[in-house]
Formats: C-alpha cells, structure tokens, sequence
C-alpha cells in the first residue's frame, strides 16, 4: 500500500495531533508523528485507500516509497515529510492559516452548506467537512443523514465516525457518542452540537439550527 504524510496546521499542538495518532491506532493503522518545520506531520506507513484526512490537515502527499529496508523506507518517509511541511511554508500555505487540500478547505461563516450527492456520501458512509471553522462530518445511515460538529464537547478532541460500531469514538478520554450527539460515555459534558440537514435536488444541505 502507498505511504502518506499529513502535514498539520501549526496551530495544532502535541495533544491534538497524538489524538489523531490515537484514532488511527484505533482503526489499526500504523502512523507515527514527526516534528517538521513549522508544526508536526503524520507518517502513515501503509495507508488504506480512501483514507479520510482531518480537518486539522494542510497540506498531504500519497507516495510510493522505494523498496528496501525499514530503515531506509522511515529515513525516505521523513525526509519527504520535512520538504513537504517546507513547501507548504514557502507556498504561504501554512503561515496563511488556510486548509490547501479539498474537501477541508475552510469556508466562509454561512448558515447553509452543500456538503455532496446523495449518491456519493451514500457511497462512501460520511464525509468530513468544514462549517465556516467548525470541522464536521455528515454520516449516511439509517436511511437518512447526520449532521454533527467533530469537536469533542469535552476538551476539543476531534471525534471520528467508526462505523463498525455506528458513534463517534474521541480518542482522547475515551468517549462516545450517539448520532444524535448524544454522550454514550466518556466525560463530555454536553452532546456534539448537531444541524440539520436537507436534500434538495439530489445535494445533501446542512443547516445551522438554534439549538444543539
Ligand atoms: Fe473528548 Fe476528553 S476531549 S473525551
């Protein structure tokens, strides 16, 4: 399988970014973290296709690496990981602030959102994206879809969708929640804030509601 290299916003710190490292693991993905100019990147050894990136990501590469030892295969990884995060500095990427690889890009405040088709986040079970600066993820299931912010309720943690067990899992403290929002487990003290959501003409809409 392909390697990759996810090369985070700067603005995401140490705990952040081993809560991500902590939800790959979780699915069995082998990853580490290396510090690179600029802020931190994840080093996916052999990434599944369709590997979804977070939102937290600004800037990623797939890469057949060359055949030979671990050693060499790690010494390849991280040094294509370091010119990465630098070209991403020298493209004024990282140091704007903004998130170069679609579908993260961030989008302007909005009350409203076209997230897909129906068809396509049928296909693929959710899809993550970004509500102004709130990274979200919208999940298919059920016969209808789900709408939900992926910051955790509890300590900002990113949650992800794991849909073996259909919730949202937060790596950090081990917590859960429904597709609702609703807390399972875990030490969240309020449920994930929810939105609405529509389908018009074949397009899955996301609304912002009063109330979470
Ligand atoms: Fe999510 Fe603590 S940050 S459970």
């Amino acid at each position: 399988m392909p390697s990759q290299i996810w090369v985070l916003d700067r603005s995401v710190g140490r705990e952040r970014a081993e809560a991500l490292l902590g939800s790959l693991a979780a699915r069995e993905i082998p990853a580490s973290l290396r510090e690179v100019p600029g802020g931190l990147a994840l080093v996916i050894d052999d990434a599944p296709a369709g590997l979804e990136r977070p939102p937290e990501v600004v800037r990623s590469s797939t890469i057949e690496v060359p055949t030979g030892s671990q050693v060499t295969r790690r010494h390849f990884l991280d040094t294509f990981a370091v010119s990465l995060s630098v070209a991403a500095i020298a493209s004024g990427t990282v140091l704007a602030g903004l998130y170069a690889s679609p579908p993260h890009e961030r989008t302007p405040e909005t009350d409203e959102m076209d997230v897909g088709s129906v068809s396509e986040i049928e296909a693929q079970g959710s899809r993550v994206f970004r509500f102004g600066r709130e990274p979200c993820v919208v999940v298919a299931a059920g016969g209808r879809f789900h709408a939900l912010s992926t910051v955790c309720s509890h300590l900002g943690c990113i949650v992800q969708w794991v849909p073996r067990s259909q919730h949202l899992a937060c790596p950090c403290h081990r917590a859960s929640f429904d597709l609702e929002g609703n807390v399972r487990e875990g030490p969240p003290p309020r449920p994930l804030t929810a939105y609405a959501v529509a389908v018009r003409n074949d397009r899955v809409v996301v609304r912002r509601r009063t109330t979470a």
